[in-house]
């Protein structure tokens, strides 16, 4: 953990986005850090002042937004550290480190094509709010929850967006068959892929990163659970391209060497899922 981008912040508000018997959401919102710069798919570690010694690890968010006068961070309760999480309100402290990672490219001059699947949404709405170009960007966002589960406010606005909610295997099919064509189109338009999401969405995407030549990044951000290199519960193999000689070919940590990707620096077959 980098020590020098520590900061202590308060939070100003905790918004909940959606809630039913299986899963909440929510958009945690904090005082705007004194960050010189940051890039959207870069993510910050996050400790409660109030959290005791029974939860030792700070967590790994993404950042979603930041605006003039706040950092946002999206979260779904998933465990013991989100539902505590979730329980914070204004006037908390929390403890931040950050901003951490790699980061998507941004090209004004190239269509970019933007593949969310659920909470692997949330880097884009920071994305959209740097990018020089908007109207080169759109989005294909495929959700299982209803689309107020998910921080959309300021995507349908700026950008071209289409939003397909998934109720069973047909419609996943579907949503495959969408992401190839669009992949394909913007291949024609020398145009850029982004993709966030969880792994099967990641790896069908990677291999049609391969098999169309487009360049693509994927975010690995939701495998991280330390985000500090220790619990190896974020581990991908590279390619023999991957830049770092030393680690090509061989396993690393996503927290320390990613979370963003070129899908021709991975070999997610190597991954057996
Ligand atoms: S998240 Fe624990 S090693 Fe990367």
């Amino acid at each position: 953990m980098e020590f020098n981008k520590r900061a202590e912040l308060t939070v100003t508000d905790i918004v909940p986005f959606g809630q039913n018997a299986e899963r909440e959401s929510y958009a945690l919102i904090l005082e705007k850090p004194q960050w010189l710069d940051w890039k959207a798919g870069q993510f910050v570690m996050v400790r409660p002042c109030s959290w005791t010694k029974d939860i030792t690890w700070a967590r790994p968010f993404s950042i979603c937004r930041v605006t003039s006068q706040s950092l946002v961070l999206f979260f779904q309760v998933m465990g013991r550290g989100t539902k505590r999480m979730a329980q914070l309100k204004a006037g908390d402290k929390v403890v931040i480190w950050g901003p951490l990672g790699t980061h998507f490219e941004s090209d004004a001059s190239r269509p970019t094509l933007l593949l969310a699947g659920g909470i692997g949404i949330a880097p884009f709405a920071g994305y959209v709010d740097q990018h020089e170009k908007p109207s080169n960007l759109s989005m294909l966002f495929s959700h299982r929850l209803p689309i107020h589960y998910y921080p959309t406010d300021n995507f349908s606005l700026q950008i071209e967006m289409e939003s397909i909610q998934e109720h069973s295997a047909a419609d996943l099919a579907t949503t495959l068959e969408k992401i190839k064509e669009q992949m394909a189109h913007i291949k024609e338009q020398n145009g850029l892929v982004l993709a966030c999401g969880p792994m099967p969405f990641l790896k069908n995407i990677w291999r049609n990163a391969h098999e169309l030549k487009v360049d693509t990044q994927i975010s690995l951000e939701q495998r991280m659970a330390c985000g500090v290199g220790a619990c190896l519960g974020c581990v991908a193999t590279t390619s023999e391209t991957f830049a770092d000689k030393s680690r090509a070919g061989l396993p690393v940590q996503t927290c320390t060497k990613g979370p963003v990707f070129w899908t021709h620096d991975l070999n997610l077959d190597a991954e057996g899922m």
